[in-house]
């Protein structure tokens, strides 16, 4: 099978700098969505029409499809003109918009399933809405198919009809080849509508046929900004849906929202509020969230993380994250740490069983296991022009209020004295101390008292 992809489309109604099919929708853009959906269903080659923002779409997809560029805008009957020279007479064609991004591999797998058994020319897949206002309907006459009228040439009567074109249809080749030429713009838009061809299609003595799809949700087209956040509202109670089948709680469903491709273990329980993106894959036995942001990273099992923010990075089994901590990228932290409150890390390895419980800064370090980071140490990484990196053996013991200049390296086993600020290498097994030191003057209130009476 071979898909055509219409995105000519200007979405004007979108109001963005950013073409239509590549807005987003739960971290893929429309056209990504459709392009994968295809592909599931069975799609060898894709050809996509765009329009005059084709370059951008262009840079935007990465998957093995051909551009073909719609120059001037008329119609979708002309919009498949323009892919001609790419369907051979013996292909298998499918055509879908690359504004339906809710349509399933299964309901055109079924279409397929129709189209081949009942050996039609072209086959429309179809199904019934509430409101049919603004699409194509479906109008069969004395039980025959078919012909699609469009909303601006319907007949009185044919304004009741709620069996609707989703805009998607399979073909085949050479029926559409021979069809395509035959096309007119007689009609109230003045376009070439892609539409007719089942009319020329029949009248050439071949068989258009109707596959009626239940569902009809998924065959919702996204014109405006407001239609694109339904849509992805109706995605994500979808992919929640098979998670927590696959065994992940969430305690509120429809305030977490997890993009496809991530991966989540068994018995995983997600507060309200997480959001899980790109390829990020969480292990089993966690607990995630409230409010939490997970960017491409990998959470081993047993973890807890709540209220936090992690990117590109590593946590190890049984660790916990936050409240309100921040891993930023290229942070790779062991199993059983502890990285707590207003700790902000980045850039740094942290070996098993290290804790940094509050205010701290760990940056541009490498960090070994059994470290203790007292409160609000602090990695001066950067001398504002370089970064250097810190480096912090096993078992090591940072005070409280600790600046580490970096480069440095405090040693195996060294203890730092709290409040200092260290500079040098603190030798294994050491304590460093790196402040002034104390003056207590005994009595000093009084004498202070005595000079402001005198
Ligand atoms: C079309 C169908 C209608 C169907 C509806 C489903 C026709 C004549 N009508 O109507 O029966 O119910 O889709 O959503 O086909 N496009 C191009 N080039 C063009 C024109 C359109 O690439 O010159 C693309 C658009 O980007 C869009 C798709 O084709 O992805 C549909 O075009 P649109 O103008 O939205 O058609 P509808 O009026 O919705
Ligand atoms: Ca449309």
């Amino acid at each position: 099978m071979k898909a055509i992809i219409l995105a000519a489309g200007e979405g004007t109604r979108m109001k963005s700098r950013l073409p239509k099919c590549l807005h987003p929708i739960l971290g893929r853009s429309m056209l990504d969505t459709v392009i994968q959906t295809v592909q599931e269903a069975g799609a060898k080659e894709l050809i996509v029409v765009t329009g005059h923002e084709g370059q951008q779409i262009r840079e935007a997809v990465k998957e093995p499809v051909t551009f073909v560029e719609q120059k001037e805008r008329r119609g979708t009957g002309h919009a498949v003109m323009t892919a001609a020279e790419h369907i051979r007479p013996e292909d298998t064609a499918l055509v879908i918009c690359g504004d339906t991004p809710l349509v399933t591999p299964e309901a055109i797998a079924r279409l397929c399933e129709q189209h081949l058994k009942d050996a039609s020319a072209v086959t429309v897949l179809s199904t019934i809405v509430d409101n049919a206002f603004g699409y194509g309907r479906i109008a069969r006459t004395g039980g025959r198919f078919p012909k699609i009228v469009e909303q601006k040439d319907l007949t009185p009567d044919q304004m009741e009809i709620k069996e609707i074109n989703t805009g998607i249809y399979l073909f085949h080749g050479r029926a559409l080849l021979e069809a395509l030429p035959l096309l007119n713009t007689r009609n109230a838009a003045g376009e070439y509508y892609l539409t007719d061809t089942l009319e020329i299609i029949q009248a050439n003595g071949l068989k258009a046929d109707v596959y009626c799809a239940p569902d009809p949700e998924q065959f919702m087209g996204v014109n405006t900004r407001v239609q694109l956040a339904r849509a992805a509202e109706i995605l994500k109670r979808r992919v929640n849906e098979q998670f927590m089948l696959a065994g992940v709680t969430m305690i509120d469903p429809a305030s977490v929202w997890i993009e496809r491709g991530v991966v989540i273990g068994e018995d995983t329980l997600l507060y309200p509020g997480v959001i899980l993106e790109g390829a990020t894959k969480i292990g089993p036995g966690c607990v995630i969230g409230p409010n939490t942001r997970i960017v491409n990273c990998e959470i081993n099992h047993d973890v807890e993380i709540s209220s936090s923010v992690l990117i590109d990075s590593h946590v190890g089994a049984f660790s916990t994250v936050g409240p309100f901590a921040y891993l930023r990228p290229h942070s790779h932290v062991g199993a059983h740490c502890k990285i707590g409150c207003f700790v902000d890390v980045k850039n740094a390895t942290l070996g098993d069983n290290t804790k940094a419980a509050h205010l701290t800064y760990v940056g541009d370090a490498d960090v070994g296991s059994g470290v203790n980071f007292g409160c609000g140490t602090v990695t001066v990484n950067y001398d504002g022009h370089k970064k250097y990196r810190t480096v912090i053996e096993d078992n090591a013991f940072i005070g409280c209020n600790t600046n580490l200049v970096s480069p440095v390296t405090v040693k195996e086993s060294a203890y730092v004295a709290a409040g200092s600020t260290i500079t040098e290498e603190v030798p294994a097994k050491a304590l460093a101390i790196a402040r002034a030191r104390q003056i207590n003057k005994t009595g000093w209130i009084h004498q202070s008292q005595n000079k402001t009476e005198a």
